[in-house]
């Protein structure tokens, strides 16, 4: 079996669930509790309505049946549309279900390999008919963006910087990069 490396998220996720050192280690584990909320925290970046737009244009679709990274629960309290027809937040993990029809993946910036290889996986599947990503523009020399560029999967550098909604409802100036929009077709 491919040998995987746990990524920093997936680790301090399992410490938070598992670890049960007693209360000796207490103040180890808020520490590692807090970073696991900040890391979790600042992933929660929604996209607006223009971007979901030119995902859209670029799928060829008039609308998307999945987000598998959803916040389905905060775009609601925030009375923003949603993006997908179900929507899967981080409690329903959407890396260990079956993906089905349009998928649109805006995924947690800190971790986007396991996204693009569940992508890999899933567009073999009947079921699913085309997967686009909304992914940071300036991180091509990272191995998941080489994969994506292995793999051919079709790619549209979007002009601009583009801004994000962040979990407060306010709209931050624009992050110091562009996005790319990449798509995979059954
Ligand atoms: C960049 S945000 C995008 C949210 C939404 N799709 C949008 O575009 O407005 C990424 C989201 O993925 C969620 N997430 C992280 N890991 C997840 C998992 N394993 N399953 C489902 N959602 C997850 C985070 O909670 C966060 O809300």
């Amino acid at each position: 079996m491919k040998n995987k490396r746990a990524t920093e998220l997936e680790y301090l996720r399992w410490f938070v669930r598992n670890a049960d050192f007693g209360p000796a280690d207490g103040d180890i584990r808020d520490m590692m509790r807090e970073r696991f909320e900040q890391m979790i925290d600042s992933d929660v970046r929604l996209t607006q309505q223009a971007e979901l737009g030119e995902a859209l244009d670029f799928a060829g679709a008039p609308k998307f049946d999945l987000d598998p990274c959803a916040a389905r629960e905060l775009r609601k309290q925030l009375g923003l549309p949603p993006i997908a027809d179900v929507e899967w937040d981080i409690e329903d993990d959407g890396l260990s279900r079956d993906w089905f029809g349009r998928v649109f993946v805006n995924p947690p910036f800190s971790d986007i390999m396991p996204w693009v290889e569940k992508a890999e996986r899933e567009i073999k599947r009947d079921s699913v008919s085309t997967i686009t990503f909304l992914v940071p523009a300036n991180r091509t020399e990272q191995p998941w963006f080489q994969r994506v560029q292995d793999l051919q999967w079709d790619m549209r550098f979007l002009p601009k910087r583009r801004s994000f909604i962040y979990p407060d409802g306010s709209v931050k100036k624009s992050p110091p990069f562009g996005v790319v929009l990449l798509g995979v077709a059954e």
